[in-house]
């Protein structure tokens, strides 16, 4: 188990670090985990059964019965395809408030951490290299500027035919920015052992470049 490699991509809201594990992770046979889908999902299943968000408890309970599944890059809750509604602002603010709880978190560690199958796991969020994948062979720290960050958001939310507005949009991402790294538990953070590649002006082909050549200087193997 311990020697099926990982790779461990962490940073901010919106740092593109999604797209960034999946194109790694398809070059290389790997599988991927969205960590941030999970608390998405829980944040959703909250708001379905109306929930109070500042009760830890019922959110851990919430998280620890989780009916949720991958299945082809689509994900369910419940037989229910939830992988646009996952994605929208209000639940990636939810899911955000209810990441800072411990029990939370406790409750989805052994479920994060079941994706390491071989050959081997591309995974994003705030805490893969730092807690649940330690002993990861490679961890990156994706980061980029909170004006990049917006205006990437925006695009994509543009092609998707949502409307947003830019200055809300900055005003959110610098709000979860500062939650995701000031909760006491697992906060967002640049760790020592995690080689930091800032993305604001590389495109999506230069950064996947950067990630996969670092992985074939550590003697990283494909499936
Ligand atoms: O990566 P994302 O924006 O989809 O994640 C949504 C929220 O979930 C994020 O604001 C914080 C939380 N999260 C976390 O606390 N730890 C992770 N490993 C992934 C996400």
């Amino acid at each position: 188990m311990s020697n099926i490699p990982v790779i461990a991509i962490d940073g901010p809201s919106a740092s593109g670090k999604g797209t960034i594990a999946q194109f790694v992770a398809k070059k290389l046979g790997f599988h991927y985990l969205d960590s941030g889908a999970l608390y998405r999902l829980v944040a959703l299943q909250a708001i379905h059964s109306g929930a109070d968000f500042t009760d830890e408890t019922m959110l851990a309970e919430i998280a620890s019965n989780l009916d949720a599944f991958f299945e082809a890059g689509r994900i369910f809750l419940k037989d229910k395809d939830v992988s646009d509604a996952i994605r929208e602002e209000q639940c990636g603010i939810r899911a955000s408030e209810l990441a800072a709880y411990p029990s939370v978190r406790t409750a989805l560690i052994a479920r994060q951490r079941a994706f390491r199958q071989s050959p081997g796991l591309v995974t994003d969020g705030r805490d893969m290299g730092s807690v649940i994948f330690p002993g990861a062979i490679l961890k990156i720290f994706l980061t980029a500027s909170a004006e990049v960050r917006a205006k990437r958001r925006y695009n994509q939310l543009m092609e998707k035919g949502i409307s947003a507005n830019m200055a809300t949009l900055l005003q959110d991402i610098q709000a979860r920015d500062a939650r995701d790294s000031k909760r006491s538990v697992a906060p967002l953070q640049h760790n020592m052992d995690a080689k930091i590649l800032d993305t604001t002006d590389l495109n999506i082909a230069e950064v996947t470049n950067a990630v996969l050549q670092w992985y074939a200087e550590i003697g990283g193997v494909r499936s």
